[in-house]
């Protein structure tokens, strides 16, 4: 049910851009704006299952977390997922809800698929750019499926789809999707 939900908001989304445009006209910056339930479920899906997991830092002094003393020169590893299924952060977090990004969205440095502070990602907004422009593409002209629905996914060292990800597409006329 919540999945249907979610492909129903987001096709309306995108279908609304579609609509919007003659065809053969190329997506726009203003449109990508409007994407916005579009990124909230891909910034559901980094939550669940982030691309990167983790990365490393130095301590610059000495402190102490979680009862842990941590000395000045340390070399720290934080983990991505530890924070995106924290049920004190993310109620309920194994469950695929898009709607925690409306709004305000989680607090600052809880939903870190990026990283955070000055060494975060600086690919950010162009990761975010391709990723829509991507996702637009792709089912304004296709009817898509997966070949393995139930595919895992691995760490090696960035997450991937251990059999890499085939999908069966079906090219869909322009009449199929106005
Ligand atoms: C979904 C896509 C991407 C994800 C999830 C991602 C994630 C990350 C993460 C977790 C870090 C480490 C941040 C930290 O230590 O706080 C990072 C660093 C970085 N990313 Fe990305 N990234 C993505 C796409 C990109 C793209 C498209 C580019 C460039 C076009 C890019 C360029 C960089 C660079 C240059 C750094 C190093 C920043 C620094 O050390 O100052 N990333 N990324």
């Amino acid at each position: 049910m919540i999945r249907i939900n979610v492909e129903v908001i987001f096709m309306t989304e995108q279908l609304e851009i579609i609509r919007g445009k003659e065809v053969g006209q190329l997506l726009q910056w203003e449109d990508v704006q409007k994407m916005k339930y579009s990124w909230n479920v891909v910034c559901e899906v980094m939550r669940l299952s982030p691309p990167v997991s983790g990365a490393y830092r130095e301590a610059i002094k000495d402190f102490t977390y979680a009862d842990y003393n941590i000395p000045k020169g340390w070399k720290l590893h934080w983990n991505t997922n530890s924070s995106h299924k924290d049920p004190t952060i993310f109620s309920d977090p194994e469950t695929f809800d898009a709607s925690r990004f409306e709004g305000a969205g989680p607090t600052p440095f809880a939903y870190v698929p990026f990283g955070g502070g000055p060494r975060m990602c600086l690919g950010q907004e162009f990761a975010k750019l391709e990723i829509l422009v991507f996702m637009h593409n792709i089912v304004k002209r296709f009817k898509w499926e997966l070949v393995i629905p139930d595919e895992k996914l691995k760490y090696d060292p960035m997450l991937e789809p251990v059999k890499g990800l085939e999908i069966r597409l079906h090219p869909l006329v322009h009449s199929q999707i106005t």
